[in-house]
């Protein structure tokens, strides 16, 4: 893995005027020189803003969803071209709220990681699993079924994934996976992408679910950790950037 990825989400929460702050000081608080990849995903109906925004910037746009259809009659969906007119560099797919609140199946997800690389957008798939999931030692099992669905939809594309590791009980509860535990799984997750593609190496795996400025630094150490996927702590330039300062 060569430079490593922080990615924030910021989830349904942002303004044009806050929005318009956060973004100018996450460009003038970037450090200079090799910085990580850096990336915001914002809601759909700021893109357009944040394309605007980070003109010009390393900072990549990234959506929080896609449709897994091209075009047609899916009241309040968004279609991948229509993500990649807007700029977008990456986009979520199967986050954790997205397969619970509104139902996405492994099958679904997986046509949306497809759905967004052939536009030329960056799937950022998400697997996790839940307290109960976890506690019932079913940890491996539930990634590895989440991603199989993603590597046998896409095929030889595999190698142009992002993946994010996001256990569900971390996920805003400020309860992190120490780093320990967050390695066993992306070794998991990377030797399982290294059965399908030579190029597993150059696979960005993320972690996500409570990273902060107090202990990104510790899991971004780990060997399989390329990057975060970063929620509430992306929603504040200090914290943001003191992340990407420790992804170098
Ligand atoms: P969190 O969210 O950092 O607020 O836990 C991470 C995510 O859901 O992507």
């Amino acid at each position: 893995m060569n430079k490593k990825l922080i990615v924030g989400n910021w989830k349904m929460n942002g303004g044009l005027a806050a929005n318009a702050a956060l973004l100018q000081a996450l460009k003038a608080g970037l450090p200079q020189g090799g910085t990580a990849g850096v990336a915001v995903a914002v809601p759909s109906a700021y893109l357009a803003q944040a394309q605007a925004e980070l003109a010009g910037s390393p900072i990549g746009v990234a959506a929080q969803d896609v449709s897994q259809h091209e075009a047609g009659a899916y009241t309040g969906e968004l279609s991948a071209g229509m993500l990649k007119e807007f700029g977008t560099r990456y986009v979520l797919v199967g986050h954790s709220e997205r397969r619970q609140y509104h139902g996405e199946t492994d099958a679904v997800v997986a046509l949306k990681a497809q759905a967004a690389l052939s536009k030329g957008v960056t799937p950022i798939v998400c697997v996790g699993e839940t307290l109960a999931e976890r506690e019932a030692g079913q940890t491996e099992q539930v990634v590895k079924r989440q991603l199989a669905a993603v590597i046998h939809q896409v095929g030889h594309c595999v190698s142009e994934l992002v993946v994010a590791y996001e256990p569900v009980w971390a996920i805003g509860t400020g309860k992190t996976a120490t780093p320990e535990q967050a390695q066993a799984v992306h070794a998991v997750l990377r030797a399982q992408l290294l059965a399908a593609t030579p190029k597993a190496a150059d696979i960005a795996l993320l972690y996500g679910g409570s990273m902060n400025a107090a202990n990104a630094e510790q899991l971004l150490a780990q060997a399989d950790i390329d990057g975060g996927l970063v929620g509430g702590a992306s929603l504040k330039a200090a914290d943001f950037l003191t992340i990407i300062a420790a992804a170098r």
